[in-house]
């Protein structure tokens, strides 16, 4: 890039879905399904969504409208290969023509997986990488039960190669949702747990986001709102599960982060977390919450300036601190709310050893969130990374 050419903004593209954030927004799903032309519904969910009656509100809905459906949810958390193949095969023989999935990143990444074979045909193992989808897929309305994922509204699907251990990312602008309807209640019914494993997830997502090698402004906008959002009310919300002043505001912080990481991408956290998620079925919400103090550290001088406004946008107290005492408050700050949400802090502690950890690296280098990454990262800095926080 010439010196002209660099005192202009640059924004490769931003991409989001229809979005209807508010109270009783899934209600409306009916008529967004007839609207969109879907009479014979695949319904993709999970057993604690159904559980939670989330689900049965969605039937309901459907019943009423005289519209077709087909119910999936024989998945389980960071979706496999085999599920999502399984999911295509109901699809095709009840010749469903739309999606709607009620559910978190892992129902909504399996939906992706099932509309992609329905355009595309072969295996899911085949789409791997950047922009390898040539045609859309079918019409996807998306009800997102946690406050983490933003599987919703991103162009990202991560589906688990069962056989070799490990997790693909499938990019691409036919991965965003047509509609996301937002209700933040549906979080209601998440435990403390989840609430703070999602909520961390989200938060790396932001923070990834304002540090990629692609972020722009428009991206730093959601970032840095998301992170303020995250930093005043997870804690609040994990100990007040029920009360709807702090959901609300996660549910929307969701959202922006996942604005951000759909258009910026993210970064090695993420590429060390899908990882982890491949080879052990490892939470992905905790997996990230122990991984990115580490990468922080790794990555600080090459997005010093990132970083303290990540530390800002969290009301950290940097004045008359030198770059690396501001480091180290931030990096403190987050252990301990990693801590105080009970999260794991070593991958000791999920049962880890050292000889995992050659594999581990070899299958992060291949990420694609990695080429974002502030700081170029070798197999070897990989090894270390895991290392440390084993
Ligand atoms: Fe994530």
């Amino acid at each position: 890039m010439d010196e002209y050419s660099q005192q202009f903004t640059e924004l490769r593209k931003f991409l989001a879905p229809e979005i209807i954030y508010g109270p009783g927004a899934h209600l409306r799903v009916g008529q967004y399904a007839v609207n969109m032309g879907i009479h014979r519904v695949f319904v993709v969910t999970d057993e604690g969504v159904i559980k939670a009656g989330w689900t049965g509100q969605i039937l309901q809905i459907l019943e009423k409208m005289g519209l077709y459906y087909s119910l999936f949810s024989k998945l389980t958390p960071n979706p496999k290969d085999y599920e999502v193949m399984s999911g295509w095969e109901q699809y095709h023989s009840d010749q469903c023509n739309g999606i709607i999935v009620v559910g978190g990143g892992s129902s909504i990444d399996c939906a992706k997986g099932v509309g992609i074979i329905a355009s595309h045909q072969g295996s899911i193992l085949d789409y791997e990488g950047i922009d390898t989808l040539k045609t859309p897929c079918p019409p996807m309305i998306c009800i997102p039960t946690t406050a983490g994922s933003s599987a919703d509204v991103s162009q990202f699907a991560i589906i688990t190669d069962s056989q070799n251990r490990r997790k693909i990312a499938i990019i691409s602008k036919a991965l965003v949702p047509d509609i996301s309807l937002i209700s933040p209640e549906t979080t209601l019914t998440l435990d403390s747990q989840q609430t703070a494993q999602t909520g961390m997830d989200a938060l790396c997502h932001a923070i990834e986001a304002l540090v990629s090698n692609a972020s722009s402004p428009v991206t730093d906008l959601f970032s840095l709102n998301a992170i303020s959002l995250i930093s005043n009310h997870l804690s609040k919300a994990v100990n007040n599960l029920k009360d709807i002043k702090h959901r609300d505001p996660l549910m929307l912080a969701s959202m922006e982060a996942g604005f951000a990481f759909s258009n910026a991408s993210l970064g090695a956290v993420h590429a060390m977390a899908h990882a982890l998620g491949g080879y052990s079925d490892a939470n992905h919400g905790e997996s990230n919450a122990l991984l990115l103090p580490h990468v922080i550290r790794f990555n600080f001088k090459s997005a010093t300036d990132r970083y303290l406004r990540i530390g800002k946008a969290m009301d950290l107290d940097f004045v008359g601190k030198t770059q690396e005492q501001a480091r180290d408050i931030l990096l403190n700050h987050l252990i301990q709310l990693t801590q105080e949400y009970g999260l794991n802090m070593k991958l000791s502690n999920l049962g880890y050893t050292l000889s995992d950890i050659p594999q581990l690296a070899r299958t992060a280098i291949k990420d694609p969130c990695l080429l974002t990454n502030p700081r170029p990262v070798s197999i070897g800095e990989l090894e270390e990374l895991y290392a440390e926080a084993l």
